[in-house]
C-alpha cells in the first residue's frame, strides 16, 4: 500500500506524457492540460524559451530558422533532458501562481516499461524544477485509480492506455500490478504512418500536426464498407516541384496508411 499512501500525501501530481502533460493539484483537481512542446528562440547559438505548451504546439513544423519547437518526450520517456526540465519548470511555475505550496511534493506517472535510467532522469528533472520531493507511480496504477477501478480488491482489473508514445496493458489486483506489457507504439506512430503514406503515394509532404489532424478527424483502422468513407481536404508541399498542393484524402486511404 505504500504507493497509494505516497500518492495521497503529495501536493501535486504530473502526468508527463509524450503528447500532453497534465498537472493535478491537491484540492483543486487537474488544473493544467497542455501539449508537451517547448519552443526556443535561437540566436548566436544561445537558446531562450519562447513558448511552452499550447502556444509552442502551434509552432511545431512551421518555425523559421531562428525558432525551434521541440517535443522533449518520445515514446513515453524523456528524450531531451534540458527541454523536459524547462517544460516542467514552466508548468510548475504556472500552476504555482494558483497554489500555496512553496516547494511542492510531486508525484509523476511513468510508463510501466520505463528503465531505471529513464526513471532517474524523470525524478531528477522534477527535483531540479523545484520539487521538494519527487515520487514515481506506474501509469497503469494511476489510470486505474483515476477511472475508479477497485484496484485494492482481490479481483483483476484491466487497463489499456493508448498514448502518444506508448501503449500499455496492465492487469491489477490488490493494489499492485500483476501483469503488464508496454510497447513503445502509440498515436505518434499512426501520425508517422500517415506522413509516410502521403509522401510515398502522393509525393505530398505534410507535417506532424497535419497528420494528427487527419487522424483525429477521419482516422480509422478499419476499411470503410463502401471502400472510401468520408474525405477531407488537406494541404501540403508537392515534393516534385516544391509548391503548395491541396489534396483530398479519404478514410480508406487513412486505413491503408
Ligand atoms: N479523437 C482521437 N482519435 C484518435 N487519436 C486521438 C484522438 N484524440 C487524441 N488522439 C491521440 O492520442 C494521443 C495523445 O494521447 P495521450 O494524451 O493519452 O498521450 P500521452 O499520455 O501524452 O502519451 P504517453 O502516455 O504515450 O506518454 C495523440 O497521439 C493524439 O493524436
Ligand atoms: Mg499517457
Amino acid at each position: 500500500m505504500s504507493i497509494l499512501s505516497g500518492l495521497f500525501s503529495s501536493d501535486m501530481a504530473i502526468d508527463l506524457g509524450t503528447a500532453n502533460t497534465l498537472v493535478y493539484v491537491k484540492g483543486k483537481g487537474v488544473i493544467l492540460n497542455e501539449p508537451s512542446v517547448v519552443a526556443y528562440h535561437v540566436k548566436d547559438g544561445v537558446k531562450k524559451v519562447l513558448a511552452v505548451g499550447e502556444d509552442a504546439k502551434l509552432m511545431l513544423g512551421r518555425t523559421p530558422g531562428s525558432i525551434e519547437a521541440i517535443r522533449p518526450m518520445r515514446e513515453g520517456v524523456i528524450a531531451d533532458f534540458d527541454t523536459a526540465e524547462e517544460m516542467i519548470k514552466h508548468f510548475i511555475r504556472k500552476v504555482h501562481k494558483r497554489t500555496t505550496f512553496s516547494k511542492p511534493k510531486i508525484i509523476v506517472c511513468v510508463p510501466h516499461g520505463a528503465t531505471p535510467v529513464e526513471k532517474r532522469a524523470i525524478r531528477q528533472s522534477v527535483l531540479s524544477a523545484g520539487a521538494r520531493r519527487a515520487g514515481l507511480i506506474a501509469e497503469p496504477i494511476a489510470a486505474a485509480i483515476g477511472a475508479g477501478m477497485p484496484i485494492t480488491d482481490p479481483t483483476g482489473s484491466m487497463v489499456v492506455d493508448i498514448g502518444g508514445g506508448t501503449t500499455e496493458v496492465a492487469v491489477l489486483s490488490l493494489g499492485d500490478i500483476v501483469y503488464a506489457r508496454s510497447v513503445r507504439v502509440g498515436g505518434d506512430r499512426m501520425d508517422e504512418g500517415i506522413v509516410n503514406y502521403l509522401r510515398r503515394q502522393h509525393n505530398l509532404l505534410v507535417g506532424e500536426s497535419t497528420a494528427e489532424r487527419i487522424k483525429t478527424s477521419i482516422g480509422t483502422a478499419r476499411m470503410p464498407d463502401d471502400g472510401r468513407g468520408i474525405a477531407m481536404t488537406i494541404r501540403g508541399r508537392d515534393l516534385l516541384n516544391g509548391v503548395p498542393k491541396e489534396l483530398e484524402i479519404t478514410q480508406a486511404q487513412v486505413a491503408e496508411a
